[in-house]
């Protein structure tokens, strides 16, 4: 259970608090934030909610360990990770208990996020083992006009302290992708987790501090935003922001933020490209896969399906049959289709849907929705002057346009302000290559729906989709800059005949 057994540690009373050097603490505000439960509406948990001066001394701890854990040799860091995975997998059932309460994920599923999670620092840890212990070595002779008397080394060192500010959909699993990046690279780290989604990332930061990281080494700060987010994100001392979450967000931060390293990974209207020679079964399994799972509050899900009329028919029937044997419910009896996280989250897709409807799209299912719960819904006959057409809904609607052909389809993706991920169906895999190609999405996935994992591979989005590239090893990358030494040695005092 949330707050029980060694995460009694995080409360006092019944607010979480925020962890500093080492240690949760209570922030002298005396403010809090509420937390509230998607399923019931109701509070569920408080945070402390941070002064400036907290921020401050958390960023002043962060940068002096900063500087000693940039010593420690880089198999200690490893081992390090390595303890906190375990920790986080021996903890999983109260860290996925909080998933089910605060954002409301699917019991099976939240306990699937602690696993992926810890399997993912363990193998960020193998990974920067073998990206930092790599260096490049030159010498001068080889570029026109030089001598070789010049012997250069470059090496990957830290950036600094790096600003992680994960979302509420996959809040241990997105804090996990940048924290172990991070820390592998020899950098620090200061938390800021999402409202919905605070004391899962409270637990999960718990998980950090028994696997005995330096003090001030990793902080979680819990805030107003609407009070200190920009304090937080132009802090001076950030020497790099990796945020996950909503594109009007991010934007807003990146063009804020001081002149530092930026990952972004933002929204997505990722399409699905049904061709006429496709599986139609095949895509109809997938759309519901990638459309539905977590009631479509996933950045990769599929958020268009562009179907080749000669298939559609087939492919809405296909798909209509199986929206009819999801479970709605409460994510605690593991249904299908759960709440969606907030009431103005629903008011939103509310708003599509109705737009869609008034335009003339057909609505395969009724429109059903109590509280934050929406029962799941296939759109036809979408056209591109209905707003679901391009907004991205974060809820269990899906809609699908009919195309005369493929370019059609690639057309509408590209004209998309996202660009995030796509997806084609065809068995012909000519043709899937010249769609993959002329996709302009960060992935391209043949005949699958679009997803972040294995969570070593490349994610990157295009236009608002994104800055940057994620995966493990990009991270890596990307939290790590190049240092040179270049050793000058004496002229040569001879010359070759
Ligand atoms: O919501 C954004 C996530 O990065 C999507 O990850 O494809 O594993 O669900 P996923």
């Amino acid at each position: 259970m949330a707050g029980t057994g060694v995460f009694k540690a995080c409360l006092d009373g019944d607010v979480y608090k925020y962890y500093a050097d080492g240690d949760w603490k209570m922030s002298s505000s005396g403010k809090t934030v509420s937390v509230t439960n998607p399923t019931t509406g109701k509070p569920i948990y408080k945070v402390t909610a941070c002064t400036q001066d907290e921020i401050n001394k958390v960023f002043q701890s962060a940068k002096a360990a900063q500087k000693l854990w940039a010593k420690t040799p880089l198999y200690k860091r490893a081992e390090m990770l390595h303890k906190v995975s375990v920790i986080m997998k021996e903890h999983k059932s109260p860290l996925a208990d909080c998933l089910v309460k605060e954002v409301a994920k699917p019991a099976k599923d939240a306990v699937t996020e602690v696993v992926r999670s810890g399997d993912l620092i363990d193998y960020t840890a193998e990974e920067g083992i073998r990206i930092m212990s790599e260096g490049k070595f030159l010498v001068s002779d080889p570029f026109p006009g030089n001598e070789r008397n010049k012997l250069c080394l470059s090496s990957k060192v830290p950036l600094g302290v790096i600003l992680a500010i994960p979302p509420f959909n996959y809040p241990i699993n997105l804090s996990v992708s940048k924290i172990g990046p991070a820390l592998i690279t020899g950098n620090s780290v200061v938390i800021k987790p999402p409202t919905q989604g605070a004391v899962s990332t409270i637990h999960m930061m718990h998980c950090f501090h028994l696997a005995g990281f330096p003090k001030g080494l990793i902080s979680c700060v819990t805030i107003k935003v609407s009070e200190l987010g920009d304090f937080l994100t132009t802090h001076p001392a950030v020497n790099c922001i990796s945020f996950t979450g909503g594109c009007d967000t991010g934007i807003a931060i990146s063009k804020k933020a001081n002149m530092i390293p930026l990952q972004m990974e933002l929204g997505g209207k990722d399409t699905m490209l049904v061709l006429d020679d496709a599986d139609v079964e095949s895509a109809a399994v997938n759309i519901m896969k990638g459309g539905f799972a977590f009631s479509g509050q996933r950045c990769t899900a599929v958020k268009v399906v562009l179907a080749m009329e000669s298939i559609a028919d087939a492919l809405v029937s296909k798909v209509n049959a199986k929206v009819a044997k999801l479970s709605v419910g409460p994510p605690e009896n593991d249904c299908d289709i759960v709440p969606v996280v907030s009431e103005s989250s629903a008011n939103f897709i509310e708003g599509l849907v109705m737009d869609a409807k008034q335009k003339g799209a057909k609505l395969c299912q009724e429109w059903k929705r109590e509280g934050n719960l929406i029962w799941p819904l296939l759109i036809d006959h979408v056209k591109p002057d209905m707003r679901i057409a391009w907004e991205e809904p974060f809820g269990p609607v899906i809609p699908v346009l009919r195309i005369k052909t493929a370019e059609e389809g690639i057309n509408h993706c590209n004209s998309s302000r996202y660009g995030l991920q796509g997806c084609v169906f065809t068995k012909d895999v000519n043709k899937a290559m010249l769609v993959s190609d002329a996709m302009e999405t960060g992935t391209v996935q043949i005949n699958a729906a679009p997803a972040r994992g294995p969570d070593h591979f490349p994610f990157q989005g295009i236009r608002d989709s994104g800055i940057g590239s994620q995966g493990v090893t990009n991270s890596i990358n990307m939290m790590t800059k190049i240092k040179t030494t270049v050793i000058n040695l004496p002229q040569p005092s001879y010359t070759m005949a």
